[in-house]
């Protein structure tokens, strides 16, 4: 037997005793455990059954597959937040290489929404539309949750009450007045929609705990704790503002001008007035406020 034959079987040896466990019963498991395939690894058969039509018109497949790379791309963005945010002390190798990761993630859902845009039969989508009314992407928790672990809670209040509010104030009082609460509420009456009823019946609690949770490590808080010399890095800097630009301009924008081209003038699947709220010149969402200039704050999202 090779040396290093026998360092691993010793290793195996150990880890079992460390935990009380008899080593020759995991290596007999072993004896008859059945290789992996590929299928049984990547869940192929489960991913691919996920798939469920509303309507018989095709490009409504598309429509819910795409989103479904959607929903597993936000998935991958908060996997790496998560972990980024939940390093204590982040050197600015690992907060850079972190954040490049998250970026390139959004940057594949900024190149690849024409296949909303340009990748439906119009007719077609405004027959299945119906079907879904009234659930909407609004309604995606992970979208959500990407942009509390982003940025301090301020920057995602309505900029109509931000004064109103600041770190003391309750997450419940913060919770109603963030931005897009605006879609789902009647803006004479105040009262909310069922699509944002709905959404807050399942999310809320999990949101106000995200929302405490990322209060002081989201990824604005982990920028400010490198070294004050790397935070004035003129790459990491363009990169941080690459990013609130992608989600937050670019992104949006992509978005907004799909929903034009489908839906015209007509009413959103989940009521909003969209016209108006959609537009990154009124939602004014930016993460990172501190690292764009006057001009660029007063002027954001406009010209689009
Ligand atoms: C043809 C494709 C699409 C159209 C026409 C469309 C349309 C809309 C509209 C009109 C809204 C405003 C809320 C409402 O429904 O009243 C909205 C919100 C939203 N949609 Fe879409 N959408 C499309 C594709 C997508 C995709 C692929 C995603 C990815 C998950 C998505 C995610 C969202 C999110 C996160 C919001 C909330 C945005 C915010 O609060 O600023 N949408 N969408």
């Amino acid at each position: 037997m090779t040396n290093k034959f026998e360092n691993i079987v010793q290793e195996i040896d150990e880890k079992y005793k460390a935990i009380n466990q008899k080593t020759e019963a995991h290596l007999e498991g072993l004896l008859w455990a059945k290789p992996i395939t590929y299928w049984d690894y990547i869940q192929t058969d489960a991913l691919l059954n996920l798939q469920v039509q509303r309507t018989t018109l095709p490009d409504e497949n598309v429509f819910i597959m795409y989103h479904q790379v959607n929903e597993i791309l936000f998935k991958m963005i908060l996997w790496e937040i998560n972990q980024l945010s939940h390093t204590e002390k982040p050197t600015t190798t690992f907060f850079t290489e972190r954040l490049m990761r998250i970026s390139r993630y959004f940057d594949m859902l900024t190149t690849s929404f024409d296949i909303m845009g340009d990748g439906m039969e119009v007719e077609q989508y405004m027959k299945f539309r119906h079907t879904l009314t009234p659930a909407s992407g609004f309604q995606s928790a992970q979208y959500r949750m990407i942009e509390f672990s982003s940025t301090d809670l301020i920057n995602l209040i309505d900029y109509r009450f931000r004064a109103t509010i600041d770190r003391n104030t309750p997450y419940t009082h913060a919770f109603e007045h963030l931005y897009w609460q605006a879609a789902g509420k009647d803006h004479t009456t105040g009262e909310k929609s069922y699509l944002l009823l709905e959404f807050e019946r399942k999310y809320k609690d999990e949101f106000l705990r995200y929302m405490e949770e990322y209060n002081t490590i989201n990824l604005w808080r982990k920028f400010k704790q490198l070294p004050e010399e790397d935070q004035k890095n003129t790459e990491l800097i363009a990169a941080m503002r690459h990013y609130d630009k992608t989600v937050n301009i670019t992104w949006v924008m992509g978005h907004l001008n799909a929903a034009r081209k489908y839906i015209g003038d007509g009413d959103a699947t989940g009521g909003s007035d969209w016209k108006k709220y959609m537009h990154p010149k009124h939602q004014r969402r930016i993460f990172f406020p501190e690292l764009w200039t006057d001009e660029e704050l007063k002027t954001w999202g406009e010209n689009l």
